[in-house]
């Protein structure tokens, strides 16, 4: 124990060194062809970040939510089984609402471990802060492009409020909060973008929003003023004020839902930044990322754009068609009709991208031959591909590249392939579907360092690569 300590110790110091010199670093990263090769150190949480560079001042910083750049960061270690756990769960929620028969990813229904009873964090990865109010109140929440309403928890929890970490808003101390009544059309309409009727109480229009098993939130539907950023403000922004809410959601205030709905943060804003966002997560779970709003945001050199597919079934998510996988160069043979049975979406909140088990095997089958050198580790709930790389300081993998249509290809980054655990069990992070007819969720793993763009009114989506590091 003390002996793995301290060589983990070793390791930190050395990562550090080695991406102290961060430049030289990026220069010693080497692409032969189609595989390529890299520190091990940088997928480990415990690396120096650098500053994210957007050429914008009204980027909001983007931080994993068990990441020491969240604020909220209790410090203890990530517990993996939970994070895995709420993971699966998420894929089971989306799954539901985008397939008529779900089953679930396999490894969910044959493990033997039962769900908790309120995973409920709605899944989300990622944390934004944003203020609130008249004064303003900053407020951490969870970003979702899975889901459209906004909310947080509100006094005086008239129901309860889950225990988070930041003061619970209160209405009644901020001059700019109104109610919205039952009769206004953005109550009748709501329902589309919550899956859920609405209430009246007295006059006041009351929403409820459900994330799965065990995670709700329910309260009035009202109106605020929103700061993204000093020179970005939201006046009259509809959102949900939680004051019924379960789940534990991180001990973060709410939800920022970015979705395809009139109530998302994108069609209200519509008029300011055009229906056009990006974001940019960071190879490291300890470094900052980006959101941008509006065109002109953009970062990356080069952009590769695919079609925005509506999902029939669910028109709520963001759509794409994956085509085809190839793994070191080489195309997976795969029925591209694997990946548009239910249809695939792209996810902020979902940790790993769920693949139809035809599309896993091949894929699992390419990786693990071109990585017979490694010495292998024991397979760790939801995986079953994992490496020891505790020997080495740098590692040479195959490259895995997704085609959507275009056609456009999207080399992953190396951090995009694992799910690090720690040096001795690093996973291929991906895994399979029940049945190659459930629905695919590209996750957020995969999209690591990429500028991820979202253009509703062009109908596309867009990569660019070496967003972020
Ligand atoms: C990690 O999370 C799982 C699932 O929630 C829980 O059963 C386990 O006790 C947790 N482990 C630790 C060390 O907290
Ligand atoms: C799950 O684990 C419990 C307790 O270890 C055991 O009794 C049960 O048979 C297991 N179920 C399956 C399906 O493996
Ligand atoms: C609110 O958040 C902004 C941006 O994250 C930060 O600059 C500011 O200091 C925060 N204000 C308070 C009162 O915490
Ligand atoms: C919430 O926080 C209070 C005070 O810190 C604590 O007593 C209580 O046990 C917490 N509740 C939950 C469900 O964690
Ligand atoms: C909003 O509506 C609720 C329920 O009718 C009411 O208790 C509350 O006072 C109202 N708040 C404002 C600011 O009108
Ligand atoms: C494994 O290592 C051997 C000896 O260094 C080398 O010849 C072979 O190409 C390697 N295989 C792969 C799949 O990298
Ligand atoms: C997906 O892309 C393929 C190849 O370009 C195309 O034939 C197919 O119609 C597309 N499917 C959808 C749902 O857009
Ligand atoms: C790495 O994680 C695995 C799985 O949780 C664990 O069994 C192993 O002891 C860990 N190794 C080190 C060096 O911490």
């Amino acid at each position: 124990m003390a002996s793995s300590l301290l060589s983990e110790f070793v390791r930190i110091l050395l990562c550090a060194f080695v991406l102290s010199v961060r430049s030289s670093f990026e220069k010693k990263v080497l692409v032969h062809g189609a595989q390529i090769t890299f520190p091990v150190c940088s997928l480990s949480p415990s690396i120096n970040c650098a500053a994210p560079t957007t050429n914008v001042n009204s980027a909001l910083n983007l931080v994993h939510k068990h990441g020491p750049g969240s604020q909220l960061f209790d410090g203890g270690p990530i517990n993996h089984t939970k994070v895995l756990l709420e993971d699966m769960a998420r894929v089971k929620w989306i799954q539901s609402k985008i397939s008529n028969s779900i089953s679930g990813t396999s490894d969910l229904k044959e493990s033997n471990v039962s769900l908790p009873a309120s995973y409920g964090s709605g899944g989300s990865s990622y944390v934004v802060t944003v203020g609130l109010g008249t004064p303003t109140k900053n407020l951490t929440l969870l970003f979702d492009t899975g889901s459209a309403l906004t909310w947080t928890q509100c006094e005086p929890c008239i129901g309860s409020c889950y225990n988070q970490t930041e003061p619970i808003f209160n209405p009644s101390r901020s001059s700019s909060y109104a109610n919205i009544s039952c009769s206004a059309p953005s109550c009748i309409q709501l329902p589309s973008g919550t899956d859920q009727l609405t209430g009246c109480s007295g006059s006041t229009c009351v929403y409820g929003a459900s994330y799965g098993d065990a995670s709700f939130t329910d309260g009035f539907f009202a109106t605020e003023t929103l700061t993204l950023t000093p020179t970005d403000v939201i006046t009259n922004f509809e959102f949900g004020c939680g004051e019924n809410n379960q789940g534990t959601f991180d001990g973060f205030a709410g939800l920022l839902g970015l979705a395809r709905d009139p109530v998302s943060i994108i069609e209200q804003s519509a008029t300011q930044y055009g229906r056009y966002f990006s974001y940019c997560l960071p190879r490291s779970t300890s470094c900052t990322g980006y959101l941008t709003f509006g065109r002109g945001t953009v970062t990356s050199a080069s952009l590769n754009f695919t079609p925005m597919v509506t999902i029939a079934q669910n028109p709520l998510f963001y759509g794409i068609n994956i085509t085809g996988i190839s793994v070191g160069g080489n195309p997976l043979s795969i029925p591209s009709t694997v990946f548009s049975n239910a249809g695939a979406i792209i996810d902020s909140g979902t940790t790993l991208t769920s693949l139809p088990p035809t599309a896993y095997t091949a894929l699992q089958s390419a990786f693990q031959k071109a990585m017979a050198n490694y010495t292998s580790a024991p397979p760790i709930y939801p995986f079953d591909t994992c490496y020891d790389f505790s020997m080495f300081s740098t590692i040479t993998v195959p490259v895995i590249t997704f085609s959507f249509d275009g056609p456009i290809n999207v080399e992953l980054d190396w951090s995009g392939m694992f799910y690090w655990v720690n040096a001795s069990e690093v996973c291929l992070a991906f895994v399979a579907n029940n049945a190659d007819t459930d629905g695919v969720i590209y996750g957020n793993t995969q999209q690591r360092t990429f500028e991820v763009i979202y253009d509703v009114p062009g109908g596309q989506i867009g990569f660019g690569a070496q967003g972020c590091s």
